[in-house]
Parts: structure tokens; C-alpha cells; sequence
């Protein structure tokens, strides 16, 4: 059994006194390292990594062989869940997700009829035995679904879009399919993280990516309900939650009512003012722009100094990018950064 008290990833969620601003990165385990590729290749394919335990478990296990990260997340993706519908799921590079048909009406739902159990994603919790036995203890293991909101809205328009056309119209037009689609989603998720958090993560995660589409009514009405939903649905034993929502703005009237532990947040919103309003209630991930990691050493280090800055002192930060890194980035980029977090962090943790 591992001493989750070792691990300085959780003590910064618990916000117990730590030495260091624990950090890790998100899509960690991605285009940008070379090693990964390479796996993907061999692998015929993104699904098809995957869909292969060792080789899902090998690239989990990549950046951590390369960099002194304090967290590793599953290697898996959050429109998976999409085969407890039967829905035809590709990855096309460079265009992302596509669904060969996705859902427009009650109708769509009505011929899928009842979902697979969530065995069927078995492939997902083979990997995470292996990775928690390849880790050892090392570091906590991040498991994670999507919000019903953000994968509904994939179900809906069938691949990366930038307008949502479909998913907002039928929000204007179809309240009740769009409910019965968050409610079923809802459920599976559930289920799904139930079944990941029995397998042994050490942390769970929901990406709320387009809930900030909405305005702050309907964020509550059609994201936010299903996240306290799944919280308290969930049998978690401690296992914290980390709610991450991409765009964030003002949009702060409803999320003092999750009862969430941390709240990862991009980087257009101010890390100062997130923990003025939320910072009694949950700890705080982020925020760093991924754009700095383009930049040179010094304009690196004074923005890394800033958020820590603005955080303030003591514990109650993972720090991270504000949103996942991108396939450009020199992976040197990624050891710079946590070599100076290593470094300058420590003063803001001296009680
Ligand atoms: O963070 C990690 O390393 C864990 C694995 C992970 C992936 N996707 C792997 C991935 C996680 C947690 C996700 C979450 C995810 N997936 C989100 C929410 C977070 C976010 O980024 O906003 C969303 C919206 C998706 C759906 C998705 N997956 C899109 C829109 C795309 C295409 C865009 C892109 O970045 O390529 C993906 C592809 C994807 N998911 C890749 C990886 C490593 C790239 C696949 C490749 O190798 O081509």
C-alpha cells in the first residue's frame, strides 16, 4: 500500500505545509516528445495506443523518465467514454476527434438504446494497474473523465469545432434531448471514474473544456449540476477531485457551491484573484500561458516568479500550464521550467 503522506502533490491539495510548489503538466505525455511518437507509430495510431495497455502504460511513464514531474495522468482521453454508446470515434491529425455520426435528437439516443457497461472499457483499467505498478509509489496517478457538458458538446457537433452551432442551438431549441444526453452521460461517467478510482488513482480530474461557452446561468444549469452530481454520487474515500475549466472569466457566482478540492484554471484569469474569491474553499492549479514556454530563460523565470507572486505564500498550488502543452515545444522547455520552479518556489513555502 503507498503512504499517499509522501506524496507533495497531495499535501499542496490538502494544503499541508510542503517545501516546494509541486508541479505537473497538462498532455504531459504527448506530440512533443519525440519517445512518444515514436510509440504512437507503433502503436498504428492514437486510438490504438490507447487501446493497448503496455504501450498507454509506456507513454505515461515518459515524461516522468525525463523530467522531475509530481504527478503522471493516465495516457487515455476523455471522448473514450463515447464507446459505451457505440459511437464511431477517429482521431484525424491535425483536425482532432471526428465522429462519423453524431447526435442531433432524442431519436439518435432512442437507436443506441441501453449503453455497454463499463467493462467494456477494460483496456482503460488494464493500463492503470500496470502504470500503478510501474510507479510504485513514485508519484500519484491522475485518473480523469470529461464534464458531461464539454463531452456532450462532441457528441453533438461531431468534431473540433470553434462555433458550436449545433450544441448551442439545440441548447436554445431541445432542452430536453440536450438534459437527457447530460443526464445519461452523467451517469456513465460516474461509473467510469467509480471503476478508475477502484483500480487505484490517487486523484481524479474533470476537464470542463467549453463550459465557459455558456453564461453563467446556463454554466450552472448544464455543467455545473452534473458536477456535484458525479461528486457526490462518487464513493471517493478521500481521493481528491480536481475540477478544471478552461475560460473561466467572471464566471465565479456558481462555483463556490462545488464541492470540489482543487480548482485548475487556464491562464486568462488572474491566479490572484481566483484565490481571493475560491481560495478558502478549494486549492488552485495553473496558470501558467503556454505560449511562455516559446520564450527565452528570462522572460520564462519573471512569469514563473509572477504567478508564484501572485499566488502568494504557502501551500495550496500545483502549479501547471493553463492549458495543455502543444506538440512545438522543445522538451528542454519543460525541464527549464520545472528546474526553475525547483528553484525559486522553496521561498514561498518557508513558514
Ligand atoms: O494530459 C494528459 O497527458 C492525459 C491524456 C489526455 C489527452 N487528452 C491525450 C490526448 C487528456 C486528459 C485529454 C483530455 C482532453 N481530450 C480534453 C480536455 C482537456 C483539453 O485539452 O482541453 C479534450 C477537449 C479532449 C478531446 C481531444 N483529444 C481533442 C480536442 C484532441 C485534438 C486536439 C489535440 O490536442 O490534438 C485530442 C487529441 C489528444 N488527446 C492527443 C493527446 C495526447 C493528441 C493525439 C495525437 O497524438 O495525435
Amino acid at each position: 500500500m503507498d503512504d499517499n503522506n509522501t506524496y507533495i502533490l497531495l499535501d499542496a491539495i490538502n494544503k499541508k505545509p510542503i517545501q516546494r510548489t509541486p508541479i505537473w503538466i497538462m498532455r504531459q505525455a504527448g506530440r512533443y516528445l519525440p519517445e512518444y511518437r515514436a510509440t504512437k507509430e507503433e502503436a498504428g495510431g492514437f486510438i490504438k495506443l490507447i487501446r493497448n495497455p503496455e504501450l498507454a502504460c509506456e507513454v505515461t511513464l515518459q515524461p516522468l523518465r525525463r523530467f522531475q514531474l509530481d504527478a503522471s495522468i493516465l495516457f487515455s482521453d476523455i471522448l473514450i467514454i463515447s464507446d459505451l454508446l457505440r459511437m464511431e470515434l477517429q482521431f484525424i491529425e491535425k483536425k482532432g476527434p471526428v465522429f462519423d455520426a453524431p447526435l442531433s435528437s432524442q431519436k439518435d439516443l432512442d437507436l443506441i438504446g441501453k449503453p455497454d457497461g463499463v467493462e467494456k472499457l477494460s483496456y482503460v483499467f488494464e493500463t492503470i494497474d500496470l502504470i500503478k505498478k510501474e510507479l510504485n509509489g513514485k508519484v500519484p496517478l491522475i485518473g480523469f473523465i470529461g464534464s458531461p457538458w464539454t463531452v456532450a458538446t462532441y457528441l453533438i457537433e461531431g468534431n473540433s469545432t470553434k462555433k458550436f452551432k449545433k450544441v448551442l442551438k439545440i441548447l436554445k431549441e431541445d432542452e430536453p434531448f440536450l438534459v437527457r444526453l447530460l443526464e445519461l452521460i452523467t451517469e456513465l461517467s460516474i461509473n467510469y471514474l467509480q471503476k478508475q478510482v477502484s483500480h487505484g488513482v490517487d486523484i481524479t480530474m474533470i476537464f470542463d473544456t467549453w463550459g465557459s461557452l455558456l453564461n453563467e446561468d446556463e454554466f450552472e444549469k448544464f455543467s455545473l449540476k452534473y458536477i456535484r452530481k458525479i461528486k457526490e454520487t462518487l464513493t471517493l474515500n478521500n481521493i481528491p477531485l480536481i475540477y478544471y475549466s478552461r475560460g473561466l472569466a467572471n464566471k465565479f457566482k456558481y462555483l463556490e457551491n462545488l464541492n470540489i478540492d482543487v480548482l485548475g484554471v487556464d491562464s486568462t484569469v488572474d491566479i490572484k484573484f481566483v484565490k481571493e474569491k475560491l481560495g478558502n474553499k478549494f486549492s488552485i492549479q495553473g496558470n501558467l500561458d503556454v505560449d511562455i514556454l516559446r520564450k527565452d530563460e528570462k522572460i520564462l523565470s519573471q512569469e514563473v516568479k509572477r504567478i508564484l507572486d501572485e499566488f502568494g505564500p504557502g501551500s495550496g498550488h500545483i502549479f501547471n500550464l493553463g492549458t495543455g502543452i502543444t506538440p512545438d515545444i522543445e522538451p528542454e522547455k519543460v525541464k527549464l521550467l520545472i528546474d526553475i520552479l525547483r528553484d525559486i518556489s522553496p521561498k514561498y513555502h518557508i513558514e
